[in-house]
């Protein structure tokens, strides 16, 4: 019998919004996903933190940040730290395809920034996810495997431990925002793949209690092939997290798989 794991619904708002219209837009979303037994989670811009955190003051809707510096303060402009987000936010995505893409992030970086969240008292989700030519070239479950091994690596070297509230999201990138996404088989395939690295890092039981993610181009009518599979625990959501109602499609599947994962 395996360990209950939550069900996690995260919208990611990426470079959208504006601190006038991301208060009113969380509060349609937290209105429109409201269904139990689901985790929802909406990460919107630094400048969005805070009026998105007031907005949903009274829900049990969770505000998180899409990135975090690696160190813990200092002469870094323009940056954000942990403890900055700390009152602010209770999740934090790090390694996302576009940073690892745009600013170059590396594992070892990305698990730093892991460090400095669980310092901050924030929990973390890790993105991972293979290019199209390493798909291409079977080499898929190797590329995302030794990415979690990296950043986690960095994690344990710390003397930390991998804190008991990780979350791994897994993201093809072939699949990011091109309307393209893996089939619901091969993102189970890779979330037991990435449980696998998880336990040989921190033993079969934490990694077995750990949820996973799928992301790339979830839609209210693409969510139901991921939410499926035992092995996947909802999904990071980007451009259709714009959307209340797609969120709203999105949700009211995720609670039916919640209620069948109770029951079953
Ligand atoms: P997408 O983005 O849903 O627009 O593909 C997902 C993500 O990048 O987290």
């Amino acid at each position: 019998m395996g360990v209950m794991r939550p069900v996690i619904i995260t919208a990611n708002w990426k470079m959208n919004t504006s601190p006038a219209d991301a208060g009113p837009l969380a509060a349609d979303i937290a209105k429109a996903t409201d269904v139990a037994g689901v985790t929802r989670i909406i990460c919107p811009p630094y400048v969005a933190l805070a009026p998105v955190k007031d907005a949903l003051a009274g829900t049990d809707v969770a505000v998180g940040a899409q990135n975090v510096h690696a160190e813990a303060k200092g002469a870094y402009t323009g940056e954000i730290s942990a403890s900055m987000l700390a009152g602010l936010v209770s999740w934090c995505i790090v390694g996302h395809s576009e940073r690892r893409r745009d600013q170059f992030e590396s594992d070892a970086l990305i698990g730093a920034k892991i460090v400095r969240l669980v310092e901050a008292g924030i929990s973390p989700m890790l993105c991972c996810g293979e290019q199209l030519d390493e798909r291409e070239a079977g080499s898929a479950v190797e590329t995302v495997q030794a990415q979690v091994r990296a950043a986690l690596d960095v994690v344990m070297a710390s003397g930390q431990g991998l804190p008991s509230d990780l979350v791994i999201a897994y993201e093809p990138v072939w699949a990011i925002g091109t309307g393209r996404t893996a089939s619901g088989a091969d993102a189970a395939e890779m979330a037991d793949a990435i449980r696998a690295t998880v336990a040989g890092i921190a033993g079969a039981e934490f990694a077995e209690a750990m949820p996973v993610l799928y992301g790339g181009s979830v839609t209210a009518d693409s969510f139901g092939e991921f939410i499926n599979e035992p092995a996947i625990d909802g999904a990071l959501i980007g451009g259709a997290s714009l959307k209340p109602d797609q969120m709203a499609g999105i949700a009211a599947t995720a609670a039916e798989a919640a209620a069948g994962r109770a029951g079953a």
